[in-house]
């Protein structure tokens, strides 16, 4: 792959993007390579995780690895410590480094003061490891995933540039139905677009949810109030009330539509209550296939 770390899908070339999928959907069908075989990797979060950190814990075990999870409250990235010295430290002690953060920035600071791979975990600007299980996901359901089209409802946030980033990519369309103020960062989405034109599909913002679902192959949607939002809850909840997925909207899907949330998802917020249960959901083919995308990304980055 392109570098050493993998922050961003903005970083691989389409191919690379295509390849890591292949490489996942080779790995949920048969053997794991031990190629992680006595590497030791810190798992640094400042903020909390179910799906990721286990993925990550179980995925290098499996790969012959084993982990060192950090929580902000024993390393303080930023506080107790700046990012370099954190980075320069863990450098000379393990041979990888899993973080999830909340700015992006710390991820870059990590990558630029160390000589080992870097791997985001989930930052404000993106959650790449999550974009490739799910275009895992898109695939196994849909046998494709050129000339799909996928509708994004709610927040531009981390999981909408990933996955705009990542649509763009393998051409699949993607549109986003969100609040004109919370549109995906035009850093992100000016990388995706020229990715679509590249590989002929179509990138879109439209403001209503019904736009965005008529007629698509998936609909997609994250929560409201993303970790670090907090402060903002009581407006999200107002700002976002009519981008709620629910039986009755995605009834403008195909008929075999599939439903897909990162989670953790909020029942009577951006779904309703029966929507993670609905026929055509995915979501645990989700989380489970965090566990082969992320195994494919380590493999790649070590096997070189
Ligand atoms: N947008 C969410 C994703 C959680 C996996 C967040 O950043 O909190």
């Amino acid at each position: 792959m392109a570098g050493k770390d993998f922050l961003t899908l903005a970083d691989f070339e389409p191919e690379e993007v295509k390849r890591l999928i292949e490489k996942a959907y080779s790995f949920k069908q048969g053997e794991t390579p031990r190629v992680l075989e006595g590497k030791v990797f810190a798992l640094v979060f400042e903020k909390p995780s179910l799906r990721t950190r286990v993925s990550f814990e179980v995925g290098i075990r499996q790969m012959g690895g084993s982990c060192i999870y950090l929580s902000q409250q024993d390393i303080g990235l930023g506080v107790r410590e700046p990012e370099a010295d954190i980075a320069r430290v863990l450098d000379r002690l393990v041979d990888g480094v899993i973080a999830r953060v909340f700015s992006h920035r710390s991820l870059e600071l990590l990558a630029e003061n160390s000589s080992i791979p870097i791997v985001n975990a989930l930052s404000d600007l993106g959650h790449p490891c999550q974009a490739i299980g799910d275009m895992l996901t898109v695939y196994e359901h849909k046998g494709e995933l050129n000339g799909l089209g996928m509708a994004f409802v709610g927040d531009g946030n981390n999981i909408a540039g990933s996955l705009a980033l990542a649509c763009g990519s393998l051409g699949m369309d993607f549109t986003i139905a969100s609040p004109r103020d919370y549109r995906i960062p035009s850093l992100v989405w000016d990388e995706a677009k020229k990715r679509a034109v590249e590989n002929e599909s179509a990138l879109r913002w439209v403001e209503t949810p019904e736009e965005a679902v008529g007629g698509v192959d998936v609909v997609y949607t994250d929560v409201w109030i993303s970790m670090g939002d907090e402060s903002e809850a009581s407006a999200r909840r107002k700002i976002f009330s009519k981008y709620q997925i629910s039986e009755d909207l995605v009834k403008g899907a195909k008929p075999d539509f599939i439903f897909m949330h990162d989670m953790p998802a909020h029942r009577g917020e951006e779904i309703t209550e029966g929507m993670l249960d609905h026929p055509n959901s995915v979501v645990f083919d989700q989380a489970e296939n965090r566990l082969h995308a992320q195994k494919a990304i380590l493999a790649q980055l070590f096997e070189g």
